[in-house]
């Protein structure tokens, strides 16, 4: 679990965390259409702006979301009192991003960009042969966009 950061009133979330030197991705660029700059609100739930339809809809496709989970790019903060959680694990953008760290136990999850999901857990040994397998997965997270506007 990561531990708490207050965020500062007349801003997004993400610009406080960024401010905060805290380890955010970003991989769509702040468009709320990705996983990597997930939170949960810990307090002052009711201090942020409420979720649009765009992020509700990428949090429907995560599958680590909680009743608490925002998008640091979407929400905005309206009020005091706002404590957030940056959960712990590492998004990557390719299975190759993994490829230095072949032989070495993961110090923390290994996270999919677009769905949040766990691909390697923490503790777990990175093998080439794990690397082989994640060649499958999609990453293209502004593929996300792109199929969303065909619908
Ligand atoms: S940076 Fe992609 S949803 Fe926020």
């Amino acid at each position: 679990m990561g531990e708490g950061v207050s965020v500062k009133t007349e801003s997004q979330v993400l610009d406080s965390l960024l401010a905060k030197n805290c380890n955010v991705a970003m991989a769509c660029g702040g468009q709320g259409i990705c996983a990597t700059c997930h939170v949960r609100v810990l307090e002052g739930h009711d201090s942020l702006s409420p979720p649009t339809s765009r992020e509700q809809r990428s949090l429907s496709l995560m599958t680590g979301r909680c009743s608490n989970s925002r998008l640091a790019c979407q929400a905005k903060v309206l009020g005091e009192g706002v404590v957030i959680e940056i959960p712990e694990g590492m998004y990557i953008e390719k299975a190759e991003d993994l490829m230095s760290l072949v032989g070495r136990r993961t110090k923390i999850p290994i996270l999919h960009p677009k769905d949040g999901r766990v691909l390697i857990r923490k503790n777990k040994i990175i093998t080439r042969s794990k690397i082989a397998q994640l060649e499958d997965e999609d990453f293209d997270v502004m593929g996300v966009r792109a199929s969303s506007e065909d619908v």
